[in-house]
């Protein structure tokens, strides 16, 4: 795992789009896994700017999001559809038919987890996932207690979980219960996975990850078992920790 220490969150944001660019420069009909969250929010507006100013493209570009809540359909703003195509898919010239995100309003969610396990199969595997990480250490859904052999399915959220995410919703109550998530071992078959941390908030997270131990108690520390990561994270997300990487 290697370690990226950035000032703040622009210089997060930057640093992660950058890195981003640099590979769809050289790959640009790759697969990259996308995360939502408000982290990654800073990232997307660095490549919506890049797309207008410079004109990277996205056209050939094919693109997993890692989840989605059971119950919103895209147009609910609280969706991850929604929340996708307002930050990047609406700014950028990737063709909608390429963009995949599990549907939260599916009438056979069992059977949309293992559809969309096969599309990621077919398509080869991810190249590029970014993750954001939970204040428990949830990557994706994958809640504390998720299995290593997990694969996209239905979960259940945590009460931490739920109660981190109210502050998009009107109450607590509105906050979907279920999501469908991409498993750990769907995220582990990416070829190279970049998480990003900001803010303090993320601190205790990262002391765990950091720590180096791997625990199903804290999904992100699987990615330990994985030769390709890269950790973007900020200065209050890391302060005051001892790490050795
Ligand atoms: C949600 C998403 C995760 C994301 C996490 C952290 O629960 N399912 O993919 O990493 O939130 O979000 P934030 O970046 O807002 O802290």
């Amino acid at each position: 795992m290697k370690l990226i220490k950035v000032k703040d969150y622009e210089e997060l944001s930057k640093q992660a789009a950058d890195y981003f660019i640099k590979k769809i420069q050289s790959s640009p009909a790759m697969i990259i896994g996308l995360a939502t969250g408000s982290t990654p929010e800073g990232m997307y507006r660095y490549l919506v700017q890049d797309y207008q100013e410079n004109r990277i493209s996205f056209r050939n570009i094919t693109t997993f999001n890692l989840d989605e809540y059971i119950g919103l359909d895209g147009s609910n703003e609280n969706s991850y559809r929604f929340f996708m195509n307002n930050h990047l898919f609406d700014h950028i010239d990737i063709e909608k038919s390429n963009v995949h995100i599990p549907c939260g309003t599916s009438k056979d969610s069992s059977a949309e987890c293992a559809t969309y396990e096969q599309l990621i199969k077919a398509h080869g595997g991810i190249d590029l996932q970014l993750l954001g990480i939970g204040g428990n250490g949830h990557i994706g859904f994958n809640e504390p207690g998720s299995s290593f052999q997990s694969r996209t399915s239905i979960v259940e959220l945590t009460d931490k979980t739920r109660r981190d995410n109210a502050r998009f919703f009107n109450t607590f109550e509105e906050v979907p219960t279920e999501a469908i998530t991409m498993g750990i071992a769907t995220i582990m078959e990416s070829k190279e996975i970049v998480l990003l941390a900001s803010g303090e908030g993320k601190r205790e997270a990262m002391r765990l990850l950091l720590e180096g131990r791997v625990s199903e108690d804290f999904p992100a520390s699987y990615l330990h078992n994985h030769s390709n990561v890269t950790v973007i994270a900020d200065e209050a997300a890391l302060a005051g920790l001892n790490y050795s990487l």
